[in-house]
């Protein structure tokens, strides 16, 4: 099952997308992570996306398209995978379309998870994330077991740089211009499902789970 993760940033797509791995067996791809393990490791690509994500801007097309087209390539996405980030522009969109095409694939579901701008900058003020394992917090609606620690790897988690309330601004006005238009384009194909993001986490996950179907070991 190839699965699409759509939405502002901050609508829940990164945990919903890992729950999704967990229970249906596939990869959760996150291209952030990706480019945030990166940076982390000083590598030239991760220093190179710092450069765009500090601002709120996105990362060049051809560099993160590469970059993705790479992942899932590898052996573990041969039953599918959950993309988190990916496509987020058009032509990162038809250049997925195209390369599934070339062996007869395509994306199943397209999940749209909708939060009002509104409410955007108050979950990324209160997000925690931890730069080990990439799990996702929050302070009051997802606080971990002990304060500023992650329960799934122990390490200490960090507010990040760019959830400061300017740059989510930035990000939510770009997300607007580049990355909405995709609804359209999913819609297009037949493969997009819209999912209420404002309600709890537990409530958005079964919307999911309606729309993909109970998976196998739940
Ligand atoms: P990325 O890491 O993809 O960030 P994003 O899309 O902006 O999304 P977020 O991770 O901020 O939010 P989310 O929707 O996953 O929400 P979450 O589940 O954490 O990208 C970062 C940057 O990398 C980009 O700005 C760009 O520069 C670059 N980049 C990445 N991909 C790219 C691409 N394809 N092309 C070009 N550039 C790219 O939830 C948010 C908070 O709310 C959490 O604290 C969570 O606990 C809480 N929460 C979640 N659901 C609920 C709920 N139902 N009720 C209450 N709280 C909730």
């Amino acid at each position: 099952m190839k699965i699409i993760m759509l939405g502002a940033p901050g609508a829940g797509k990164g945990t919903q997308a890992q729950r999704i791995a967990k229970d249906y067996g596939i990869p959760h791809i996150s291209t952030g992570d990706i480019f945030r393990k990166n940076l982390k490791e000083e590598t030239p690509l991760g220093l190179e996306a710092k450069t765009y994500m500090d601002r709120g801007a996105l990362v060049p097309d051809d560099l993160t398209i590469r970059m993705l087209l790479a992942r899932i390539g590898e052996a573990d996405c041969r039953n599918g995978y959950v993309l988190d980030g990916f496509p987020r522009t058009v032509p990162q969109a038809e250049k997925l379309t195209e390369v599934l095409a070339q062996t007869g694939d395509k994306v199943d579901f397209a999940l749209d998870v909708t939060v009002p701008d509104e409410d955007i900058v108050e979950r990324m003020s209160g997000r925690r994330s931890c730069p080990g394992c990439g799990r996702t917090y929050h302070i009051v609606y997802a606080a971990p077991q002990k304060e500023g620690v992650c329960d799934s790897c122990g390490a200490a988690l960090v507010l990040r740089a760019d959830d400061a309330p300017e740059t989510v601004l930035k990000r939510l006005a770009v997300y607007h211009e580049q990355t909405e238009p995709l609804i359209a384009y999913y819609e297009g194909q037949g493969v997009l499902r819209r999912i209420d993001g404002t309600v709890s986490m537990e409530d958005v996950y079964a919307q999911i789970v309606a729309l993909l179907g109970e998976p196998a070991e739940a």
